[in-house]
């Protein structure tokens, strides 16, 4: 499933020497391409998301039974590099603990989780949310736990919160969505947009559209993308009130643009929150050209997505010929690697 070389990190396969009794357990979660609205929603503005179903990580909890203190261990498969920056491991060992009270555990936790995680660290993808909460499930299907979507949302934000400093909680959703979906204030909504040419969905004409992600090649950090403007702001109130309202408004027309699949406002409005987010400082050079080669390769509209300083950019492609030709452009512009997401809903995971 993972198509990157594994690394094993701090791997520790428990002994079955208490009562011999072993219980496994699975998890899966999904990678997210935020659409418009990132760092303003850390302030209250709203934000658009979309799942990347094709980016998964599945977990994989083996417990083990018998008396004894705690042993856990968490194992991060597939990423590129132990060495890359915001490495999740100790917002899940925070989210282990967290996990024991939310589920009342009683017994003894000895248990080892490993994730094989296909989405790239660094690059605004929701790697340390989706690895969080595939981790989450992957606990409770092993300690037999029947966890609401509320209760794996505030554990998978226990860990966001630690590899973030300061997470809006958008990506704990959106990594378990499967639809686009609108978020604000800690409130997630899935919308209802119909893929064109989806004989599922009520609505026939859809959004005719499919999003190209592009990666930079670069590895961003988003506690320090947030780090970053949170001090910008401090230091400036007008600039973050003024970049939280244009957002705001911005987001709020896309949802709409969304629903009615206009195609070519919702570009455009794709376009301009690009420009207030590199005003700010949290796009780099690459990804300028990138997002200028796209707009000039076709694409109705292209900007940075996620926490930035890196990471990847993404624009929208009316059909697979244009979406060819915005590959191409980003390419050529520096993108490292491209995956095309539909932009409607898609079937979820099971477990
Ligand atoms: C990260 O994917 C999105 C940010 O807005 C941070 C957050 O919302 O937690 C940069």
């Amino acid at each position: 499933m993972s198509t990157e070389p594994v690394t094993v990190v701090a791997r520790r396969v428990l002994d079955d020497r208490g009562d011999g009794a072993v219980r496994l357990g699975a998890g899966r979660a999904h990678g997210k391409a935020i659409l418009l609205g990132e760092h303003a929603v850390v302030y209250g503005a709203p934000a658009l998301a979309v799942p990347v179903p094709q980016l998964t990580a599945v977990a994989k909890a083996r417990r083990v039974g018998g008396d004894g203190p705690d042993e856990i261990s968490f194992a991060i498969a597939g990423l590129e590099s132990p060495e890359v920056t915001s490495l999740p491991t100790d917002g899940l060992q925070h989210l282990v603990t967290e996990f024991r009270q939310r589920a009342a555990v009683t017994e003894p936790m000895r248990v080892d989780v490993l994730v094989d995680c296909a989405i790239p660290q660094g690059r605004g993808l929701g790697s340390s949310a989706a690895c969080a909460r595939a981790a989450v499930l992957a606990l409770a299907d092993a300690f037999d736990r029947r966890l609401d979507a509320g209760t794996v949302f505030d554990l998978v934000q226990t860990s966001e919160n630690v590899a973030h400093g300061r997470a809006s909680g958008i990506d704990a959703l959106a990594t378990g969505a499967t639809a686009p979906l609108i978020f604000r204030n800690g409130v997630g909504r899935e919308l209802p947009v119909a893929m064109a040419g989806s004989a599922r969905l009520s609505d026939p004409a859809g959004f005719d559209a499919v999003l190209v992600i592009a990666d930079s090649g670069v590895s961003g950090s988003t506690r320090d993308a947030v780090e970053l403007l949170r001090g910008a702001f401090e230091r400036s109130p007008r600039t973050r009130d003024e970049f939280v309202s244009r957002v705001t408004r911005l987001t709020e027309a896309a949802a709409h643009d969304l629903l009615q699949g206009r195609v070519a406002d919702f570009g455009a409005r794709l376009t301009e929150n690009h420009r207030l987010l590199r005003d700010v400082g949290v796009s780099t050079d690459r990804i300028d050209r990138m997002v200028d080669a796209a707009v000039a390769a076709g694409s109705p509209g292209a900007k940075i997505s996620g926490g930035g300083l890196g990471g990847c950019m993404i624009a929208l492609a009316g059909d697979r010929r244009e979406s060819a030709a915005v590959v191409r452009g980003v390419r050529q512009a520096g993108a490292v690697r491209t995956w095309v997401v539909p932009m409607g809903r898609f079937a979820g995971h099971d477990d």
